[in-house]
Parts: structure tokens; sequence; C-alpha cells
């Protein structure tokens, strides 16, 4: 028993941030060269990419360079270029830029540090939005920068089932596990990630770790270096705070809330969602995906019931519109629900109990990227009955939406090869194909 115990912690023992000389964190060779160079959705519909990237040593050219694949045709298009200050650090000179009016399914290539240190990369715009077109992507949550952070990314970039978008539920850098939330972490997470993140868009959820709220240091504007680093295209579906958007994409209707964001009944969030939910065409996009930080459906004993008070506002609405999944991070661990609801709670009437619900979605935690604080083993038991799988391991999982009916789910822990499958299950969308699936979870 004693031997199996120092097993079991030997595996689960604090993972460690890697050093900030690692080859991951290298600073791109050349005078002034750009670094942290990463895209995310520009627009409402997935035909602008909004390009950002950090210089160090001066500001250097503030445009893009952009092209399509064997076209001589070169654009340029000025971005917008800030710094900021937190505590005793300041920032580089952190630069976007938005490509607009992009043709779909076509591969662009784009340059940064025009004139001085140009570097180049190419992305892949989604096919139009439609209800049978297929796209592919990868769930990332929690990745923080660890060894395990490392593995995560290697392993998703590696798998077979090849993510074309990143949809990462939260939690970036763990800079704020730092002294003084040392932004200098900002920096090396982004240098660690861009070799994914420059070439496929990452669309960001904002977890507690991008917070930053410090008031014993002064720092008393919540998420300053998050919304100085990582623009959202929120504007474009009508939001007022960078937090909570939505964007289409291929097959794919996506919902971004914020767990950290003021919620509760006539907020800007809450108003905001009351009018988006409605919007969503199934026809146009079969596929409603819901990306917050914090679980709604979590059976760990790390972070329980946090997500609590948002399912009470919000969960009637996702089962009346029929939310197909729901992902979300927090929890330094892996679940995944079965289709289950709790709405029939009145005051009085004591009914307050998850039950099956063919109308409601699948939630799914995915919050074992590897960040620097360990992973969460300590479960609830027994399983409560909404749990499907859970598992403490680290990993990524791919969303591989093969048309209006039909999506394959997988998820993959980093101790398996590539190709290995822990959990994996077909969806059956919720508008089109509503009966309930069948699931495969291979241990
Ligand atoms: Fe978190």
């Amino acid at each position: 028993m004693e031997e199996k115990q120092a097993i079991l912690s030997e595996k689960w023992k604090k993972t460690i941030d890697m050093p900030l000389d690692s080859d991951v964190f290298s600073v791109p060779p050349g005078y002034n060269a750009p670094q942290q160079v990463h895209i995310t959705q520009g627009d409402h519909e997935g035909k602008a990419m909004i390009v950002s990237w950090v210089t160090m040593e001066e500001p250097g050219s503030n445009e893009v360079v952009y092209w399509k694949k064997n076209s001589e045709k070169k654009k340029t298009i000025k971005g917008k270029m800030s710094k900021y200050k937190y505590h005793n650090y300041t920032s580089g000179y952190i630069h976007h830029c938005t490509l607009k009016n992009l043709e779909y399914d076509t591969k662009y290539y784009y340059e940064v540090g025009v004139g001085q240190t140009p570097r180049t990369f190419w992305f892949k715009t989604p096919p139009k939005v439609g209800p049978d077109v297929r796209y592919a992507f990868g769930l990332i949550g929690d990745l923080g920068q660890s060894y395990d952070s490392n593995a995560t990314l290697t392993h998703y970039e590696q798998n077979p089932i090849k993510g074309q978008t990143v949809l990462f539920v939260g939690d970036l850098s763990y800079a704020d596990n730092y002294p003084n939330h040392d932004n200098n972490r900002w920096d090396s997470w982004a240098r660690f990630v861009e070799r994914s993140v420059a070439y496929q868009p990452w669309i960001w959820t904002a977890g507690n770790h991008e917070i930053d709220f410090a008031p014993e240091i002064g720092e008393t504007k919540p998420f300053k270096p998050f919304k100085n680093r990582y623009p959202t295209p929120y504007k474009a579906s009508n939001s007022t705070a960078p937090f909570w958007y939505s964007i289409k994409r291929g097959p794919a209707y996506i919902i971004v809330l914020s767990s950290y964001s003021a919620y509760g009944k006539y907020t800007p969030q809450y108003k905001w969602l009351e009018e988006e939910l409605p919007k969503v065409n199934r026809n146009e996009t079969p596929w409603l995906i819901v990306l917050v930080h914090s679980p709604w459906y979590n059976s760990y004993n790390y972070h329980y019931m946090e997500g609590e008070s948002m399912r009470v506002m919000y969960e009637p609405w996702f089962v009346q519109y029929k939310v197909d999944i729901v992902f979300a991070g927090h929890v330094h661990a892996y679940e995944r629900s079965r289709r289950v609801s709790n709405i029939g709670y009145t005051i009085v009437n004591g009914e307050c109990r998850p039950v099956e619900d063919q109308s409601a979605p699948v939630y799914i935690t995915i919050g074992d990227g590897g960040n620097l604080e360990g992973l969460a083993t300590n479960m609830t038991e027994p399983q409560p009955f909404y749990s499907a799988f859970r598992e403490a391991s680290f990993g990524h999982a791919i969303l591989d939406i093969k048309n209006r009916t039909h999506a394959y789910y997988s998820w993959h822990r980093n101790q398996d090869g590539s190709s290995v499958k822990a959990d994996s299950m077909w969806f059956f969308n919720r508008f089109w194909h509503p009966v309930a699936e069948s699931v495969n979870a291979v241990i």
C-alpha cells in the first residue's frame, strides 16, 4: 500500500515550470525581431484574422504584409501598437493588426517585422460558414508553461486528427503564480505557444489566472495583461467587453462566456447572452458550443461548485436553446458529463437534482493542459451519476465535426501515444439528430 502511494505521489508530483533559458522560450534571432506571434479570429464569420506580436528593442514596423498562396499580389495593412506597465514591469511594444475580407478556405502567408527582421508565417482560413462543412477543433485548457504543458502542446500537434483551431478554455500563462505576477512569464508563455498559435487561431476564454488583480502591488484593474495581449473580436457580436463574445467558424457557433465578469440579471453579460442565443441559426451553424472557464458539472473536490451560481443563471437557456457541448477548464483534470439538467427548482418545490435531459449539453472539463499547480487527483466519491467519465491526467481533446448530425470527439492523455484515445464518443447534434448517444469510453 505504502509502495503504491509512493508511486502515485511520484506520478502526480507537482509539475515544474520550464526554466526561462529553455529552448521553447528562446527569443528569435535578429535585431528587434517580432516575437510572441499569435492569431485569433477577427470577425464574426471567419473572414478576418487578428495578428499580434511583440517587439522588444523599439516599436519597429506596425504593418503586416500578407498574400494568398500562389499569388504574387501582396497586401499591406497597418495595425495598432501599445505598451502597458504592471507594477515594476514594462511590456514590449505590443502590436495588433486585423486582416479583413479574407477568402474562405484559403492559405495565406503573412510577414511581420517588415523592413527590419522579417518573419513569415501562414494560416488557413476556415470554409464558408455552413451546416455540412467539416471542421476540427482542438481543446486545450489551463496550459501554463511547465514540462507537462510542453508535452500537451506537442501531443496536440502530433495528433493524427489535425485540429484546425484551438478552443482555449482559459488560464494561459500562470504568470500570477510568480512574485509580483511577473509579467515576463506572460512573454515567455507567448513565445512557447507561438509554434502553434502563429499558424492556427486560438479562441480565448478568460480564466481566473487572467484576472491579475493585485491591490497589494497597486494593480487594481482586472485582466490588464490579458486584455493588452489577447484581443478578441467581441464588437463583431455586439458584446461590450472582450471577455464574452461569439464567433461562427465553419459549422459551429461558439459562444465564449466569462466566469469572472458579472453575469447576474441586468448585467452586460446577461443582457448580451439573452439576446445572443435566439440569434443562433442552426440551419446555418448546427453546432452550438459554449466555452467558459469554471465548470458547472464538476465532481472533483477542487473548485467544487464554484460554477454553481452561473449554472443557476444560465442553464435553463442552454437547455431551451439546445447547446450541444459546454467546454470548461479550471479543474486540472478531465471529466465528461452525461446529458443532464438541473432546472426544476423553485424556492419551495425542492426539485434540485440533475436529471437525464436530451435537450441538455454534455459538459466537458478539460483543464488538464499541464500548468505548474499540478493535477487535481481528489474526486468526490462515489462518482455522481451526472459524471460519465473522469480521470486526472494531463491531455487535450479534438472535436472533429463531420456534418450537421455527427461529430467525433476524443480525449488524448499525455502518457499515451499520440493516436490513443483515452475517452471518445460520437456526438449527435441536438438540433438535427437529438437522440441519445452511446458512449465508448476506452480505459
Ligand atoms: Fe482556473
